[in-house]
């Protein structure tokens, strides 16, 4: 058998996107669908070295004690609420994800979701498909404008950045929220720093580009959409428990805001029979925000590099946890 370290490689991924890792090491790969760590990756978690993982995966705890030889832990993602990052720091082992790459792509999908629930799409297309398009009709689904609405932000990291450019190019105004002001986002984008409640008193879609931590957790509740204006729309590509979904809909349903469009939500997947899918103004589609071609390669790729970095003992090019590198 090859001396090259193991690495579990959670999914089967498409042929050329783990290029960088050929010869590198000794990959055992997961199927392409696993919901979980597969039996036979989890029986080989003890002489692994290098874990390669997408973000269903929950590397925690359990999981990091049964692998002792774990020097690097590489997520196929730029969120990393899956990953025990503490845990992990504790014992040396850095952390790396994928910013940067899946920014625009993100950003796209804010804006077609946006656009989606402002013009009710969803909606108007089944009823187009199932007969009830009967005339060209001057109240027929109507919807909300973008030019001169106010869209606030809550996060302006890369993706809200990124979100905030292409919605001024639809004339939105913009406000934001954050753990702090970005003076030189704000310079860029016209943006106006505001906190979390004024953003989501003042605005007319509220789009949410924060990371989920312990405080960001159920962010978004029955209080903060009760001060959301009624004719407001909710879009959500972060992370679907920043949002209570519970508390959601009972907002929608009751009319406390308009619409929400989820690309993210709590669980994942949505179970069919969620009620959140009988409501007419609730648009969901299955966590789609990086899924295209050129951007889901660049995720992978960068993964990849950032796995091998770790094997060979180089700093990550991406690592969430720097502090495992002494000074
Ligand atoms: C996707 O949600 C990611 O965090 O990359």
């Amino acid at each position: 058998m090859s001396d090259l370290p193991l690495v579990i490689v959670s999914h089967t991924l498409p042929a050329g996107w783990l290029d960088k890792m050929e010869g590198r090491c000794r990959m055992l790969i997961g199927p392409v669908d696993a919901t979980r760590l597969s039996d036979e990756l989890a029986q080989a978690l003890p002489q692994a070295e290098g874990l390669y993982c997408l973000l269903t995966i929950p590397v925690n705890h359990a999981l990091l004690e049964r692998a002792p030889r774990l020097r690097v832990v590489s997520n196929m993602a730029v969120g990393v609420d899956n990953v025990d990052v503490a845990a992990c720091t504790r014992r040396g082992i850095p952390v790396g994800n994928t910013p940067g790459v899946l920014t625009e792509g993100t950003a796209d999908l804010t804006m077609a979701l946006l656009l989606s629930a402002a013009r009710r799409l969803p909606e108007s297309s089944q009823d187009a498909r199932e007969g009830r398009w009967k005339t060209w009709s001057p109240t027929g689904w109507l919807g909300a404008d973008l030019y001169g609405a106010t869209l606030g932000l809550v996060g302006l990291g890369k993706i809200g950045k990124a979100v905030g450019q292409r919605a001024r190019g639809f004339g939105m105004r913009l406000v934001y929220s954050d753990t702090q002001p970005n003076p030189q986002a704000e310079a860029e984008l016209g943006a106006v720093y505001l906190s979390l409640e004024e953003v989501l008193r003042h605005s007319d879609f509220v789009s949410l580009h924060t990371p989920l931590t312990a405080e960001t957790r159920g962010l978004i509740g029955a209080p903060q959409l009760r001060m959301m204006k009624p004719g407001a729309i909710l879009v959500n590509t972060s992370r679907g428990p920043i949002v209570r979904m519970d508390d959601l809909h009972q907002a929608l349903a009751e009319g406390w805001i308009a619409a929400a469009a989820l690309d993210v939500t709590d669980p994942e997947p949505l179970p069919p029979e969620h009620p959140l899918y009988q409501l007419k103004n609730c648009l969901i589609v299955p966590h789609i925000g990086s899924a295209t071609q050129n951007t889901r390669r660049r995720m992978a790729e960068r993964a990849a590099e950032n796995l091998v970095a770790g094997l060979e003992g180089r700093h990550l090019p991406f690592c969430v946890n720097p502090e495992v590198y002494p000074e």
